[in-house]
């Protein structure tokens, strides 16, 4: 087996979660990190042992022993990366948000366009949790019958200092919102991937407790239709006294279940079968702690993507986030941004 080697982009907050998951795959080895900040790039080398640091990118992408790249920079940077990434013949695993408008959406869509025979997947680790697959399983099978209503509610903590310490965060130019695409986009992708896609939103959004710091919102509230008829809501903020709680409601003629952060509160199944299946199979679903890197609430899927990620690279075939699926759900939040503006329902297709 020929060993994968890869290449990070950006080694702030998030690289530590990707470089520990490469690191648990046979067959794989890191061979940069790149930094703006050369230090931050060094840091992380002498603590995991990479062998080449760099600052500009371009190293990376002309290294012709590197196979793939993970994009770990700002939202604003993410088309121009991967896009130059794509078209120097690399694999891509790009952070969420997979951009930060449409026009960046389509510059990325265009280059793996044009360079198909690429693997490029957006991160949203928590679709490989074991479970939400239960949930989406249950769902696929008719499990809650006609669903009626999935409601999200995000509560969580960002301080002045959090917005303070990076210029990219707070802003529309770079980070292109903030509480709905960075944090909240996490849970509003779980909604849109276990039930179906969401067709239409209308949303109003605040700045109430951050106005000297960020122009962007700390707070939000949608309504969506969804693609399969049934309707559903999002309220979030990111001035809550809770670091970080999201609940996800999911109700159906057949079936209920609420989850909270990554734990099931509540389920309940008409069909006493299915709701005995539901229970023996939720007992079995704790997660294997993988990787020590990152907050406890990123989850354990990052290990699971990356892995579907180089798995997908040796096998050649789709990976299990599709880049036209991440993209999707961060047309649900630009969606949001529009309708916030405009006062009007806005359609989550390309705009
Ligand atoms: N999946 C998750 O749970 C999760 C959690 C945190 C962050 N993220 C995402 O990860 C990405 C990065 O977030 P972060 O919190 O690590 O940010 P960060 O600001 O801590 O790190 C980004 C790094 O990228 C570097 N950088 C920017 N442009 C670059 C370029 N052109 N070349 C090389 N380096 C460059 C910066 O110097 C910085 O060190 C964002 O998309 C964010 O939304 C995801």
């Amino acid at each position: 087996m020929k060993t994968v080697k890869c290449g990070i982009i950006g080694c702030g907050v998030i690289a530590p979660s990707h470089i520990e998951s490469y690191r648990n795959l046979s067959g794989v080895e890191i061979k940069t990190l790149c930094d703006l900040v050369k230090s931050k790039a060094e840091k992380l080398a002498e603590k995991y042992s990479v062998p080449v640091v760099c600052v500009d990118y371009k190293d990376i992408l002309n290294d012709p022993e590197i196979d793939c790249v993970s994009v770990c920079t700002d939202h604003g940077s993410h088309a121009r990366v991967v896009t130059d990434a794509l078209d120097a013949g690399k694999h891509v695993i790009c952070e969420k948000a997979l951009g930060a408008s449409s026009d960046c959406l389509t510059t990325m869509e265009v280059a793996h366009a044009r360079n198909s025979h690429l693997i490029f997947t957006g991160i949203f680790q928590h679709r490989f949790e074991n479970i939400t697959r239960l949930i989406k399983e249950f769902i696929d099978r008719d499990g809650f019958g006609t669903l009626t209503t999935v409601n999200l509610n995000s509560a969580l903590l960002r301080t002045h200092e959090y917005y303070r310490q990076d210029k990219w965060r707070g802003t529309w130019a770079e980070e292109g919102g903030s509480l709905l695409i960075n944090q909240a986009i996490h849970y509003i992708d779980l909604i849109n991937w276990l039930c179906g896609g969401v067709e239409e939103v209308s949303a109003r959004f605040e700045n109430l407790t951050h106005q000297d710091v960020i122009e962007t919102e700390d707070t939000a509230v949608a309504i969506m239709k969804f693609k399969k008829g049934f309707i559903g809501s999002i309220t979030a903020t990111a001035s809550s006294v809770e670091t970080w709680r999201h609940t996800i409601v999911i109700s159906g003629t057949e079936g209920f279940v609420e989850l909270n952060n990554d734990e099931v509160t509540y389920y309940n199944f008409s069909n006493k079968d299915l709701r005995q299946e539901f229970a023996e199979r939720l007992s079995s679903c704790s997660e294997e702690k993988r990787i020590n890197a990152g907050k406890t609430y990123y989850g354990e899927g990052h290990p699971a993507q990356i892995k579907d990620f180089i798995d997908a690279i040796r096998e050649r075939r789709a990976p299990f986030v599709s880049a036209e699926s991440a993209r999707s759900t961060v047309e649900i939040v630009l969606a949001c941004y529009e309708s916030g503006r405009s006062g009007k329902w806005v359609k989550t297709g390309r705009n």
